[in-house]
């Protein structure tokens, strides 16, 4: 074959072209489930199921005391929505017992459902 600069270039240029596709394609990973999102870490944990008797709260140890303790005056929606701190959520607790008139439970009541909206709804986890 007669190898002038003209087909030389062409060449160059055919190859160059073949190794962008080539790379292209490496950044397409079919096994990853959701292009652009990092794949769940170990660290995060199976997520938890929400528990439909419960307006869909998350199904972890505490979650009726929570449910029957706060669901009276309003949704639970407005719990679901919250990303506070730990400190936040005791100084809510009080808030709702002395200015809003919600009852007092017995102390493990009130334990049991301070950790699980610490759990669940708290911005420090
Ligand atoms: C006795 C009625 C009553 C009960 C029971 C009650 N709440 Fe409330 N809660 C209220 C009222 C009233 C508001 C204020 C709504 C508003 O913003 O006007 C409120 C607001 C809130 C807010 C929003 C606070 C903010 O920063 O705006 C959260 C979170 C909350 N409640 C969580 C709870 C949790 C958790 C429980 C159960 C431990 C609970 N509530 C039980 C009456 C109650």
């Amino acid at each position: 074959m007669h190898l002038n600069l003209k087909t030389a270039g062409v060449a160059a240029a055919m190859l160059l072209f073949g190794v962008t596709l080539a790379v292209a394609a490496q950044a397409y990973d079919p096994m990853r489930a959701v292009q652009g999102q990092p794949a769940a870490t170990p660290e995060s944990g199976p997520a938890v199921a929400p528990n439909p008797d419960f307006e869909n709260l998350p199904d972890t140890a505490g979650v009726e005391e929570t449910y029957y303790m706060c669901s009276g005056c309003h949704s639970t929606a407005i719990i679901k929505q919250q990303s506070i701190s730990d400190a936040r959520w005791d100084y809510l607790w009080d808030w709702m017992i002395e200015e809003q008139g919600m009852a007092k439970p017995d102390e493990e009541t009130k334990q049991a459902i301070l950790a699980y909206l610490k759990e669940h709804f708290s911005s420090e986890r």
